[in-house]
């Protein structure tokens, strides 16, 4: 049985799970908030240590601005309202991801959640926000040449926002769609690959067990037989 230590997930097809509700994207997005938790609940009840949530990409500011707003709206709201109970659950919530370009409110929100929550030890929300994984790579290789330190595994792994975390041991992303979208380049060079077929909204925690059971399954040979 293999040990799981993170999952990391890309949360595709809401926008698709609204319009074919005959409704807009962003119920797809309301709807979405809600798989959120409960995966939470599960990841949290599985003694898993680290979840990884692809939230909002640095090329989903390609979007109309409505939907944009809506998103980070929803996210400030989640966060406000939901923190304490993160907190109570010994959650401990970290923004991954570039937060220059953010608004005031919202670095004000993110970095309340982090600091109420930091000393918690039972599971990590990496929530991957303004996240892309080329712009992180290169951050990091930025941040070695100004301390003129070895360009190694272990040098660019302290630089990237995932320092100090295991690698993800799974990576799964709903939505019918296989392709890594700029999520984690680095990190997921040995995770096992899932693509769900089922979109973000609609995927439950029957789903997410199945994946995790098939996971565990898995014969993981980081290049030996
Ligand atoms: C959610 O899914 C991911 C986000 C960028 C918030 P999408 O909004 O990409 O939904 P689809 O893929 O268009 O259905
Ligand atoms: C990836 O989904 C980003 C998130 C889930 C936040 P997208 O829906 O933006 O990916 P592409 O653009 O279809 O590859
Ligand atoms: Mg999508």
């Amino acid at each position: 049985m293999n040990p799981i230590n993170h999952v990391a997930i890309i949360m595709d097809g809401n926008g698709r799970w609204g319009l074919k509700k005959k409704k807009s994207r962003n119920l797809g997005h309301k709807a979405g908030l809600k798989t959120i938790e409960k995966i939470i609940t599960e990841t949290l009840r599985k003694k898993i240590n680290f979840l990884t949530l692809y939230a909002f990409s640095t090329e989903n500011w390609r979007r109309p601005k409505k939907e944009i707003n809506f998103l980070f709206n929803l996210l400030e709201d989640f966060l406000i309202k939901k923190t304490n109970q993160l907190n109570k659950n010994g959650i401990k919530f970290k923004m991954i991801g570039s937060k220059k370009i953010l608004s005031k409110k919202l670095n004000k929100i993110l970095l309340n959640s982090e600091k109420i929550t930091k000393n918690n030890k039972n599971l990590q929300i990496n929530l991957a926000l303004n996240y892309g994984s080329k712009s992180e790579l290169i951050n990091a290789m930025n941040l070695i040449k100004r301390k003129k330190i070895n360009i190694s595994i272990s040098n660019l792994d302290k630089h990237l926002y995932t320092t100090n975390m295991p690698d993800p041991d799974l990576l799964i992303r709903t939505g019918n769609t296989k392709r890594l979208s700029n999520f984690m380049l680095w990190q997921l060079a040995y995770s096992e690959i899932y693509f769900e077929k089922k979109l973000w909204p609609d995927f439950t925690i029957k789903d997410y067990n199945q994946i995790l059971n098939n996971f565990k399954k898995t014969k993981r040979n980081f290049g030996k037989i």
